[in-house]
């Protein structure tokens, strides 16, 4: 028996691709919002980089342009003979009286601070800012410069009380006569101010501790009525500043690292900062601390944010459709895979009930065949047998006796006919095909079946003139002839004449060419009921009957590649007609 497998799962589609597709997905969008952010990086920091250059080269340029205006001073000076003359004579009222005024429209319009005359061996003679002050000697870097060089010097000095002055000394030589050195300073607070107005970045000026000392320039704070604080950094201390207050998250680390040339971002009371730091060298070479710039880049974030979130979430809608294209088609792949997978498994159900089907019915008519030919048998043995008996009665009774064993031998004749009979329907089933003429086939029949015939019934036969060649078995072809001829005998009462037609037709299911050899008479019809049965083996209608006379003409037309078809009317008659193939190797 036949058995079948229960239905595999089919293989879940959506869950199998959907789960990487998703993955892919987001790693695509991960990669795309961490490349947008990390270009954002990379501008800032150049921008920030550009900018630190040009702070740079714009303090260098504020000092260049500061001193130049110092030089100018000095030269204007040098051309005054009243300071020249109390510069000669040592004369400090003399210079106090000539150049109070000079210094004061300086220190007034031009952010001076100091103005020294300063002896040829570099001791002090007078300071217009701190007159009380005279006598030492001074050894800072521009003085020493220009005392060697003898030329006018310019740089940045780190003064002991923490101050960063920009500083200018110019030897004063007079009729063949040096007569000392001036010295011009001023402080760089608006210098900041002015690279920070130009450049929109806030600077910190840092010095470096090892180049203070903390007492005098606690002093120094206190006289310039500051508040540095001195503790904040371990390393260095922010001298002067554009920004009011330094930002709260600015402790030593990050300053290491600004310090160590790299940028940092901060936050600060609500403001994103961007910082980094640039070396500041004093006159003499001296690294003496960093300027730390600090741009403000709230907006430029803010900015930042509003288009990444905009981009994020277009991106998203986008991920979201495709993802929602790409499930739809999904679906629709898993809906098919899966009607497929179930019409398969219907199909191979349907195939399996087939099969059974087959058995039963192969064992059915194996049943019906059985019962047929025992009902078939079993009639005559009876009578046989009870005629036997009777005879074994009837022993001194030789006319009965005799009587009942001609019953016995009729019998015995009619089981003889019925095995004759089965053994010609055994027969049908050895095949063998050749082109044959059919109009003598027909002809050989009709004769064969008028000496079998007692009432010699008339038969008619309508042939195509020309001749018609046909590849059959002519034994099997002639054999269902005889028998739709017999029975065609059989139903007709009266003389109404048997006729035999060959007619071209073309199969209507399978379009072949082919002929239909037919047999029409004008007996008694079949009626509806027994026209479902009439192929049918053992079915019969007549009490003399077999039933074999139609299954085997179904089986012949069937081994030919061909089919049998009736149709009949009650009381009018019936036509049987055999279809056969032209050709055979098509039709099989
Ligand atoms: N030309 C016909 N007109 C009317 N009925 C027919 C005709 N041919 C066949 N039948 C019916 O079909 C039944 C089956 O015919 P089939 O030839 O198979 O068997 P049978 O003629 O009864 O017996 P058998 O041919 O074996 O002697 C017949 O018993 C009869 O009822
Ligand atoms: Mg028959």
């Amino acid at each position: 028996m036949t058995s079948i497998s229960p239905a595999q799962q089919p293989r879940r589609v959506k869950a199998t691709f959907l789960g990487p597709f998703a993955a892919a997905l987001v790693a695509i969008m991960g990669v795309f919002t961490i490349t947008i952010y990390l270009a954002e990086v990379s501008v800032r920091d150049r921008d920030l980089a550009e900018r630190s250059a040009a702070v740079t080269r714009l303090f260098a340029l504020k000092l260049d342009k500061d001193s130049n205006l110092m030089r100018a001073v000095v030269h204007a000076m040098k051309g005054n003979a009243a300071i020249e003359q109390a510069f000669r004579r040592g004369d400090r009222a003399g210079l106090e009286r000539s150049a109070r005024g000079l210094f004061e429209t300086l220190r007034r319009d031009h952010r001076i601070t100091h103005l020294y005359f300063t002896e040829p061996d570099r001791t002090n003679l007078y300071r217009l800012h701190t007159p009380t002050e005279y006598g030492d000697r001074i050894d800072r870097a521009t003085m020493l410069q220009t005392y060697t060089r003898k030329e006018p010097v310019h740089g940045l000095e780190l003064g002991p009380l923490g101050t960063l002055t920009l500083r200018l000394v110019a030897p004063w030589k007079a009729q063949g006569r040096e007569l000392g050195f001036v010295e011009i300073g001023e402080e760089i607070k608006h210098l900041i101010d002015e690279v920070r107005d130009n450049l929109a970045v806030d600077l910190v000026v840092f010095v470096d501790k090892r180049y203070l000392a903390q007492a005098q320039w606690l002093r120094g704070q206190s006289l310039m009525k500051r508040q540095g604080e001195w503790d904040r950094f371990s390393s260095h201390v922010a001298l002067a500043q554009t920004a009011v207050e330094l930002p709260l998250a600015l402790d030593n680390r990050l300053l290491v690292d600004l310090f160590a040339g790299h940028s940092a971002r901060i936050s600060d009371g609500g403001r994103s900062l961007h910082m980094a730091a640039v070396p500041l060298a004093d006159a003499a070479g001296h690294p003496i601390g960093q300027i730390a710039i600090l741009r403000d880049v709230t907006s430029l974030e803010a900015t930042f944010k509003g288009y990444m979130t905009i981009v994020v979430l277009a991106s998203l809608a986008v991920a979201g459709a495709v993802f929602a294209v790409f499930n739809a088609a999904l679906e629709r792949v898993e809906r098919d895979y899966r009607r497929q997978h179930e019409l398969e498994h219907r199909l191979l159900h349907l195939d399996t009930e087939h099969q059974r089907m087959l058995q039963l019915e192969k064992l059915s008519a194996l049943g019906t065949m059985v019962g047929g030919i025992a009902h078939q048998l079993n009639n005559p043995l009876v009578g046989v047998v009870n005629m036997a008996q009777l005879a074994e009665r009837e022993n001194d009774n030789p006319a009965a006796t005799r009587e009942l064993l001609g019953e016995i031998r009729r019998a015995g004749e009619d089981c003889r006919v019925f095995v004759r009979r089965m053994l010609e329907f055994s027969k049908v089933s050895s095949f063998s095909s050749k082109p044959t003429a059919m109009a003598p086939l027909i002809e050989d029949t009709v004769l064969m079946f008028r000496q079998a015939e007692r009432r010699h019934h008339p038969v008619e036969i309508q042939v195509p003139a020309e001749p018609v060649v046909l590849p059959i078995d002519p034994i099997l072809i002639r054999h269902a002839l005889f028998n739709l001829l017999q029975n065609a005998a059989q139903a007709t009462q009266g003389d109404a004449p048997i006729v035999i037609g060959l007619e071209p037709e073309i199969d209507p299911v399978r379009k072949l060419p082919g002929w239909s050899l037919t047999v029409t008479d004008g007996g008694a019809g079949i009626p509806a009921h027994v026209m479902d049965k009439i192929f049918v083996p053992f079915y019969t209608t007549r009490s003399d009957g077999t039933g074999l006379g139609l299954p085997v003409v179904q089986h012949v037309a069937l081994l030919h590649g061909g089919h049998v078809s009736a149709s009949s009317e009650p009381e009018v008659g019936t036509r049987f007609a055999i279809w056969l193939p032209t050709n055979q190797k098509d039709a099989t």
